[in-house]
């Protein structure tokens, strides 16, 4: 049922813009990338980071673009209606969108959570850390956040994208990038706190293993919304007359520029505080609260502002990961709208009940040699997002025809794209060559191999079923 019926197209070029950096932008950028850099040593890992995004991500981003542009359908039918074969990777891509969300929405209720913590004594705590680790232990509490978090998706899913989310991240996006800047200057004035821009910095090679390379390439991903048909998704919605290439860059830069404010945000800060930067995933919820409390009199309102601009810049991100799934099962199946959102939804919710828990009552439980949290987290990030953007590649390089392939990104020749060839060679050979060796020398080196195995059993098993979907 791929057709191209009563598809929407965006309004203009900003909404696309609103709705793409929205998706990109999230807790990737603000939760996940300061503490991924602070447990693989800082520099390094920023620079990495940074080598993969410029080289690989923003030309995995236009081929994203151009193939869902060029077929008109969301991610599953783009890949089917040229060759059945690949299904596949439509089909890996939904997974993966549905795995990602056994684990968001927890945070998301972590910072919806703090939104009213802010001004409910958060700012009194003397031990931020502790507050957080007893929070998040506490199994019921966070787990009803998680809930709340869950029901604000469904809510915006089923009435569509378009209405109150997109006005309310009109303003809090500024809010929160002014927010940040604010909490980078002000960090940068603490006492202690130079270490902390040194740490993002001054290279220092020596804490990067395969398993931190792989890591960086995964955030690349995760934090771009890439490899697994988002963005290709939104390239379908894609007027004609848009240039591919410019948009890419575009809203690959603006994620690259949160992600580096964030770490310019919580770095400092954190070095004057003496914070340990691997104190993993719960720096954000950390350091930030203990640069406020330092800010007699405004400092809850702007705790609360800036929690409630993190939990719209989630929001944003998971709403669509939500709607991956989501549109597959309207597009491909003929579900209506409020059933398929509802049904995702609980499966969604049983996935990250477990996520939620695992920190609490479950931290015991394990999968294949991680927390359940972890393995979504480890399994997405570090196997379906790698190898997703490596079919991706190949798919767009091997298997759909040159001419077409560049038609799509010069706008039918009528847009003139200086390195056109530089951007396929890196797309039909560099991305499958080294996203590939990363993603072979990173499972290698990797500490929870049975989870690997796992994920790369799984794909092969998707690989000769899904023909049939
Ligand atoms: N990019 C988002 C973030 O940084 C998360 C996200 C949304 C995502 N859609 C995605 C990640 C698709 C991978 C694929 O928070």
């Amino acid at each position: 049922m791929s057709q191209k019926t009563n598809r929407g197209q965006w309004g203009s070029r900003f909404g696309f813009i609103m709705a793409a950096a929205g998706s990109a932008v999230g807790l990737g950028n603000i939760w996940r990338f300061p503490y991924l850099a602070g447990e693989n040593g800082g520099s390094a890992f920023v620079l990495i980071y940074l080598f993969f995004v410029i080289v690989m991500g923003i030309s995995l981003m236009t081929t994203e673009f151009a193939l869902g542009r060029r077929a008109g359908v969301s991610a599953v039918g783009s890949f089917k209606n040229l060759d059945r074969r690949w299904t596949f990777v439509g089909v890996i891509g939904v997974l993966t969108a549905f795995i990602i969300m056994g684990f968001y929405p927890v945070v998301g209720g972590w910072s919806l959570a703090y939104m009213f913590k802010s001004i409910t004594g958060l700012m009194s705590t003397p031990d931020t850390a502790a507050f957080f680790g007893n929070f998040v232990s506490s199994s019921m509490e966070p787990l009803l956040w998680m809930l709340i978090y869950m029901i604000l998706n469904i809510f915006i899913v089923v009435r569509g994208v378009s209405g109150g989310i997109e006005a309310a991240s009109k303003v809090l996006m500024p809010v929160l990038i002014v927010l940040l800047i604010f909490v980078a200057v002000y960090g940068m004035t603490l006492d202690g706190s130079f270490a902390g821009v040194e740490f993002l910095i001054k290279p220092d090679f020596s804490a990067v293993t395969w398993d931190s390379v792989l890591s960086a390439l995964g955030q690349a991903f995760f934090s771009m919304s890439l490899g697994m048909g988002a963005m290709l998704t939104y390239g379908s919605y894609l007027k004609k007359d848009q240039s591919l290439p410019g948009n890419a860059g575009l809203v690959s830069g603006l994620d690259t520029f949160v992600a580096l404010l964030a770490g310019f945000a919580i770095f400092p800060a954190l070095f004057a505080f003496g914070v340990e930067p691997t104190s993993g995933a719960g720096l954000v919820f950390m350091v930030v609260p203990q640069v406020f409390s330092n800010i007699s009199g405004i400092g809850a309102i702007l705790s609360f502002f800036f929690f409630s601009a993190l939990t719209v810049a989630a929001l944003t991100s998971s709403v669509s990961l939500l709607e991956v799934v989501t549109s597959y099962l309207i597009d491909e199946h003929g579900i209506n709208r409020k059933k398929a959102t509802l049904a995702v939804a609980v499966a969604m919710t049983i996935l990250s009940t477990l996520a939620s828990l695992s920190q609490g009552v479950l931290s015991d439980v394990s999968i294949l040699g991680a927390s359940f949290f972890d393995a979504f987290d480890i399994v997405t990030d570090k196997i379906f997002l790698a190898v997703g953007g490596v079919l991706i590649a190949i798919f767009a390089g091997w298997v759909v025809k040159k001419e077409d392939l560049i038609s799509e990104v010069t706008n039918e020749g009528t847009k003139p794209f200086a390195l056109v060839n530089v951007w396929y060679a890196i797309v039909k050979y560099a991305i499958p060559l080294v996203v590939g060796v990363v993603a072979v020398m990173g499972i290698i080196n990797i500490q929870q191999r049975a989870l690997m195995i796992a994920g790369l059993a799984i794909i092969a098993i998707l690989a000769v079923f899904s023909k049939k979907l």
